[in-house]
């Protein structure tokens, strides 16, 4: 950071708090994404109900919605319309709560709250908490490969596809989880760390924006790239500061069981930096996410609050 000036104050464009409009843009597309979650997921009526329940259970107990808002400011900043980015947003978010249920069950991190109420395991059952993220991952590629209002050739609806599996798979979110898990009671190396994070939700997050970007129809390679590399880091600073949120919060803010890391004695970047160290490494992370968009201009004003409120976020 040295003598740079804070963020602040460089091109006068942003306030290191997010502002009133952001939070009311927040909460716009928030409720926009809720609304197109419950058009594409099965009634809860449907047959078999307790899967169903369970799905829906998960999907609308909460949540910041951090992706699929990053699906619509990655549109933004490409010209799309929100009506074309809806199943984009839903897609991204059925796959964060798949992994969230998964997360918690015994096998993993054996959480009981989640989202302020019971994980889906405590309100149901093993089973029904492992059937509910496989139908959750399912759904995610049948709505990008259904959604009508996705408007994009077919040829880059298979690219947004590609992308969607990419981030969730072994090279991504899922081989994440497993590095985290092989990494209980161990101290990885700085590098091992930033890896683990990077995958298990850094790939997650930079799909977000880049099917938001893919959503546009044709872009522009080195705007695509800028904003890839943006999206890499605000995914590492959000976990670190998940990290930091897991020592430094309440069970109540939370709403998901406080120093859960620590009892699982978790690789987690206090636990390696100390706590300042990783606060700075999100800081640093948040600067060089700012940098990334340095071409782009007021379009992608959302994507720059976004990546404020990642690393200003309470719970
Ligand atoms: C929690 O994600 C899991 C991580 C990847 C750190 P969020 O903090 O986005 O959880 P919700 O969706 O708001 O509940
Ligand atoms: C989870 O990381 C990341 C994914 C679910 C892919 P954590 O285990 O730190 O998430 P929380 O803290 O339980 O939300
Ligand atoms: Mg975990
Ligand atoms: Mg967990
Ligand atoms: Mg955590």
């Amino acid at each position: 950071m040295g003598n740079r000036p804070p963020l602040a104050m460089r091109g006068g464009m942003l306030n290191p708090v997010p502002d009133k409009r952001f939070s009311a843009r927040l909460a716009e597309y928030q409720a926009r994404v809720e609304a197109a979650l419950d058009r594409c997921l099965p009634a809860a009526t449907e047959k078999p109900e307790s899967l169903n329940e369970a799905v829906r259970y998960s999907v609308f107990g909460g949540g910041k919605r951090v992706r699929p808002v990053l699906v619509y400011a990655g549109g933004e900043a490409f010209n799309a319309e929100p009506a074309a980015l809806d199943g984009c947003a839903c897609a991204v978010e059925m796959i964060h709560t798949y992994s969230l249920i998964h997360d918690d069950l015994p096998a993993m991190d054996d959480d009981d709250l989640r989202r302020g109420r019971p994980t889906c395991h405590k309100a149901y059952n093993d089973a029904t908490a492992i059937l509910a993220g496989d139908a959750l991952q399912a759904l995610a590629f049948q709505v990008l490969v259904e959604d009508p209002g996705i408007t994009v050739p077919a040829a880059q609806r298979l690219k947004m596809v590609d992308t969607l599996a990419l981030a969730a798979g072994p090279g991504g979110m899922t081989g994440g989880q497993a590095i985290d898990l092989e990494a209980e009671d161990k101290k990885l190396g700085l590098d091992e760390l930033q890896t683990m994070h990077s995958r298990k939700t850094g790939a997650l997050i930079r799909a977000s924006v880049e099917l938001g970007a893919l959503c546009s129809g044709t872009v522009d390679e080195q705007q695509f790239q800028s904003v890839s590399r943006y999206a890499d880091c605000i995914g590492l600073a959000f976990q670190i500061h998940d990290d930091v949120l897991d020592i430094e919060s309440d069970t109540e803010t939370l709403g998901k069981p406080q120093g859960s890391d620590l009892e699982r004695n978790k690789s987690t970047y206090p636990n390696l930096l100390g706590m300042e160290g990783a606060k700075q490494a999100a800081r640093d992370m948040l600067e060089q996410a700012l940098e990334h968009l340095s071409d782009f201009d007021e379009k992608a004003d959302m994507l720059r609050q976004i990546a404020l409120f990642i690393v200003n976020r309470n719970s």
